[in-house]
């Protein structure tokens, strides 16, 4: 297709962008895409500010039940080596976020969903919400789990949930996915959705540029996080794992640079749907470009999750490879954050949570 600058111009005027409209946005070359992050930028801050938020990333364990074929901590994955924090290790991590006036944190870990699990989960929030007077906000992205699972979570303490549907492409979900009970889209779109029914401020994302993806898939993947009306998003470029079944089809993938050029036209034009809602620099654009996050935050993004899990156990959260900040400890993560997040010209919200002002702003015109 040959887009014209003029083509680019006449979409950004619209209010609501078609499928195809997205699909030519995403297609914009080097000098036509500053057309978007103009008007990214323009709207971040007349909706954001020139803020960003730190989300304290507590990685606490990778033991996990799915097998999902690009994750690197999959469970057939006999390479990975396990691990699972004790409570005071998190609750340590928690306490660093805290005292370093995070005002969020994320716990994360690989998907499991028995009781002694969600019953640690619950116990955690609980001590955690009383042990800093309620005053983190706290992200929980730990997977799958019913409705009555996500209220007690947030009867405990949880704010917000981060469950990425990975595609909406169900075909593309089942190329990445095992075609199996335990990884049906279904079953996924319903947990999401459940997220939302207890309360809980709802995140979701996909990968960008996986293999066989189109520009009509991530389009549609926009779309379906308008419909549904997500209050945050975290979109990462997909990084092959040598120790996983994708990398067997990594001759069908682009090159890494435009893996990453394609994310920050997903975020910009993101940004430009949704303009009131959290989006994340994911960690993954980090693994193509060293400054790769604060990029992001450049073009709409304004939420970024410094890893603050004991440096030890990093290197075993690898779901992808060169997966970077491995040998940092949390401080070092802070501080070198900081000084990047400067240079993207934003604040940080230093002791402020940073919801999702899409949360509370819903059913309002903006
Ligand atoms: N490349 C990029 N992102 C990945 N994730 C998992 N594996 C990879 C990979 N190989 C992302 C998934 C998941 C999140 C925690 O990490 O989107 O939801
Ligand atoms: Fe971890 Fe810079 S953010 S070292």
């Amino acid at each position: 297709m040959h887009i014209t600058e003029n083509h680019i111009k006449s979409i950004l005027e619209k209010k609501e962008f078609s499928k195809e409209d997205i699909t030519v946005l995403l297609q914009a070359d080097k000098v036509q895409r500053q057309l978007i992050y103009a008007k990214s930028v323009e709207i971040k801050e007349k909706y954001i500010g020139k803020y960003t938020y730190f989300r304290g990333l507590i990685e606490f364990s990778n033991l996990c039940v799915k097998d999902c074929y690009y994750c690197g901590i999959r469970k057939s994955n006999q390479n990975s080596e396990r691990y699972n924090l004790s409570d005071e290790q998190i609750l340590q991590a928690v306490a660093f976020a805290h005292k370093n006036k995070y005002g969020s944190i994320v716990l994360q870990s690989g998907e499991r969903s028995d009781k002694a699990f969600t019953d640690r989960i619950s116990n955690l929030l609980k001590t955690i919400t009383k042990n800093h007077n309620g005053e983190l906000g706290i992200t929980l992205s730990l997977g799958e789990q019913s409705l009555d699972v996500y209220s007690d979570w947030v009867q405990s303490g949880a704010h917000r949930y981060l469950l990425r549907i990975e595609s909406t492409n169900r075909d593309l979900y089942y190329k990445i996915h095992p075609n199996d009970a335990a990884h049906a889209y279904e079953q996924r779109l319903e947990a999401l959705c459940n997220t939302r029914r207890a309360g809980l401020q709802a995140g979701t994302g996909v990968m960008v540029a996986l293999p066989f993806q189109t520009y009509e898939d991530l389009a549609d993947d926009l779309l379906f996080f308008q419909n549904f009306d997500v209050d945050m998003v975290g979109m990462g470029p997909y990084i092959e794992h040598s120790d996983t079944p994708l990398f067997g089809v990594k001759a069908e993938l682009m090159p890494l640079i435009d893996r990453f050029d394609l994310t920050m036209k997903m975020i910009a034009v993101l940004r430009i749907m949704m303009k009131d809602i959290n989006i994340a620099a994911a960690t993954a654009l980090q693994a193509i470009d060293p400054i790769g996050r604060e990029k992001a935050i450049r073009v709409g993004a304004n939420i970024i999750m410094p890893n603050i899990t004991p440096s030890e156990n990093r290197k075993n959260y690898q779901l992808y490879d060169n997966k970077p900040c491995i040998d940092e400890g949390a401080d070092d993560c802070t501080t070198c954050m900081e000084e990047r997040i400067q240079l993207s010209g934003d604040e940080i919200g230093y002791g402020l949570r940073g919801d999702s002002p899409h949360f509370f702003n819903r059913g309002k015109s903006l």
